[in-house]
Parts: structure tokens; C-alpha cells; sequence
């Protein structure tokens, strides 16, 4: 085989529950619209080479797994060995990364690459995994970036579609459609965050304030059938509604930022139905959701403030093999 093999994965926005889901309460997940696409194609001798156009950096991993180069690669090694434990006598390769999904962000970029990758060399020996086999592998390599990731991006990014998470429990895999007319709006705050920091200054304020802070996780669990209910019956003016309860919550107990406020409240004032962080805040993204009649304005608006709009689709399909030719 010389030709070059190509998969993608999704994004993913978290549409109501995040930090909420630390402490046990229900998140909905929903894939989005922009993709992460990886090529690979087989070298005749080790090292395997890597390069990611969008984080301009390059690497190299030897046959026992030493990586030579950028540390954004770092989940490569992970990558191989889990596909060599299962079998997969892999041969040099080449990948080359390219994504719609700005990195650091929270819309899952880094899981999307690792399942791209992985989906894109198996299918390279002729053998690509199964959505469940992938998520699995995709997992271990969040692990090495992320420390101990929910296990909401890998399944997300591997099955795409929506999915309702409770830690400890299967996710449960939903319906995420918006209503009809309306789209959801990403805008990056331009501002980089870690994920870490703000999952603890939202626990020691909502632990300061136990137990009356309980009530806004019970408040948030209930608010997931709510958003379900308002997708089912394309009940936009609800969902909005919820989006913007989500946010004041989660602003509450100290994720929101000035730079989120700015979006949120330009999104809501430019006639969003509703509009939220999304992920762990700080920096990062908001979403926004808004009637297509709106769409423009929207985001004309938000571009004022922000680096990188996106209007995008929700509930798209998960990792996949593109064509066999790139
Ligand atoms: O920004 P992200 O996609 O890494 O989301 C973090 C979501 C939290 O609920 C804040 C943390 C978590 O592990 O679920």
C-alpha cells in the first residue's frame, strides 16, 4: 500500500453541566462541526514522522516509541503501544495533522487528533477500529495530556452525536438536534486557560458554600432533561432559556471570566435566545444559540470581540475513515 489514508474526528462543545459533573450531577456533550483530519501514509523505514500544520510543530517516534521533537505529541507513543498491545504490528509512517478546531480551547482537539490518528493508522493496515475500541485508546491518550480526563471527549470525538455523562455511570448516547432554524454560535475568547485551576476555584467556592451550593448541582442535573425536552420539541426559546440559567450557575461559583462576559452578554444583546461558557471557562469558548434570522448580526458583533466565531452544526458523526486518496 503506498497511497495516503485519511480520517477525521469531530469537535465537541459541553451544552449544559460542566464543573457540575465533577461532583456527580449529569453534563450533555454534543459533537460539532469542525474536524480535525489526519493523513498517514507508510514510510519505508523507522522513524515515523508527525507533523501538525496547525500547531506548526514536527516530530519523530522510533520503533520502541522514543519521541524526538515537539511535546504535543506526546500521546503518540501511548498510541502505538496500546495499538501494538492489541495486535497491530504497525510499520513506519507518516501522519500529517490538519484541524478546524483551535487548540486549548475546550471543543476537544486534542482527543479528536488522537482518534483521527488512531483510526487513520489502523485503517492504514487494512483493520479500523470499532467506535468503542477507539474511545478506549483515545481515552489512554488524554490521559497523558490531561492528567484524568472525564472520559467525555474521547467518546464524544468516537461515536459523535450527543451523549448525557454522570461519572462513574455508561455514558448515555442521545438525540442532540437543535431546534429547527436555529444554530448554535462558538467564539473563542482569545484567552487560554487551565482546565485544572478553574475546576478547583469552582469546588473551594461551592464547597465554601455547601449546602446551599448543593442546590445549584441538583438545580444543573434537573436542567439536562430540561434541555433534552427543549431539543425533542425544537423548543428554541427553552433552550435558550436553560443556556443562559447554565451560565449564571457555573458563573456563580467563579468559572466565568470578563473576557466570557463580553461574549455572553454581546451574543444575548445582539438577540441570542441564550448564550454560555462552555467547558471550564476562564478563557476558552462560550456558545450561543440563535435563531438563523439573527446568525449575522450575531456574529458580526461577536467578531468585534473575538479572535474566532464559528457558526457550526451539532450531533455530527463521530470518528471516520475519509477517502483513501488525500
Ligand atoms: O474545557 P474542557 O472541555 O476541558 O471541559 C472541562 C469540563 C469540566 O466539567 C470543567 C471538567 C471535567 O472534567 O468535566
Amino acid at each position: 500500500m503506498s497511497g495516503w489514508v485519511k480520517a477525521s474526528a469531530p469537535g465537541k462543545v459541553i451544552l449544559v453541566g460542566e464543573h457540575f459533573v465533577v461532583k456527580g450531577s449529569r453534563a450533555i456533550a454534543a459533537s460539532i462541526g469542525l474536524r480535525v483530519r489526519v493523513r498517514v501514509r507508510p514510510l519505508s523505514s523507522w522513524p515515523a514522522r508527525i507533523t501538525s500544520k496547525p500547531l506548526n510543530a514536527e516530530a519523530r517516534v522510533g520503533e520502541d516509541g522514543a519521541l524526538r521533537g515537539s511535546w504535543v505529541f506526546k500521546q503518540v507513543p501511548v498510541i502505538l503501544g496500546e495499538l501494538r498491545r492489541m495486535g497491530y504490528s504497525l510499520d513506519p509512517f507518516e501522519a500529517i495533522i490538519e484541524s478546524d478546531i483551535p487548540p486549548a480551547a475546550g471543543l476537544g482537539s486534542s482527543a479528536a487528533t488522537s482518534a483521527a490518528l488512531t483510526l487513520a493508522l489502523t485503517a492504514l493496515h487494512g483493520d479500523p477500529l470499532s467506535p468503542d475500541v477507539l474511545s478506549r485508546v483515545t481515552y489512554e491518550a488524554e490521559k497523558v495530556i490531561h492528567g484524568k480526563p472525564s472520559g467525555i471527549d474521547n467518546t464524544i470525538v468516537s461515536f459523535g452525536g450527543g451523549l448525557v455523562y454522570r461519572i462513574g455511570e455508561e455514558p448515555r448516547r442521545v438525540d442532540v438536534r437543535l431546534p429547527k432554524g436555529t444554530r448554535l454560535i462558538v467564539a473563542h475568547t482569545g484567552r487560554g486557560r487551565v482546565t485544572g485551576e478553574i475546576v478547583a476555584r469552582v469546588l473551594e467556592n461551592a464547597e465554601a458554600l455547601w449546602p446551599s451550593a448543593s442546590l445549584l448541582y441538583e438545580a444543573s442535573d434537573r436542567l439536562v432533561d430540561i434541555v433534552l425536552d427543549a431539543m425533542k420539541r425544537g423548543d428554541a426559546a427553552l433552550l435558550g432559556r436553560a443556556f443562559n440559567l447554565a451560565h449564571g450557575m457555573v458563573s456563580a461559583l467563579g468559572a466565568s471570566s470578563i473576557e466570557i462576559e463580553v461574549l455572553v452578554h454581546k451574543a444575548r444583546m445582539a438577540g441570542a435566545l441564550g448564550a454560555k461558557l462552555t467547558g471550564a471557562g476562564g478563557g476558552g469558548c462560550v456558545i450561543a444559540l440563535a435563531d438563523e434570522s439573527r446568525l449575522d448580526k450575531i456574529i458580526g458583533e461577536l467578531k468585534l470581540h473575538s479572535p474566532w466565531v464559528r457558526g457550526v452544526e451539532v450531533g455530527v458523526g463521530g470518528a471516520r475513515v475519509e477517502d483513501r486518496k488525500a
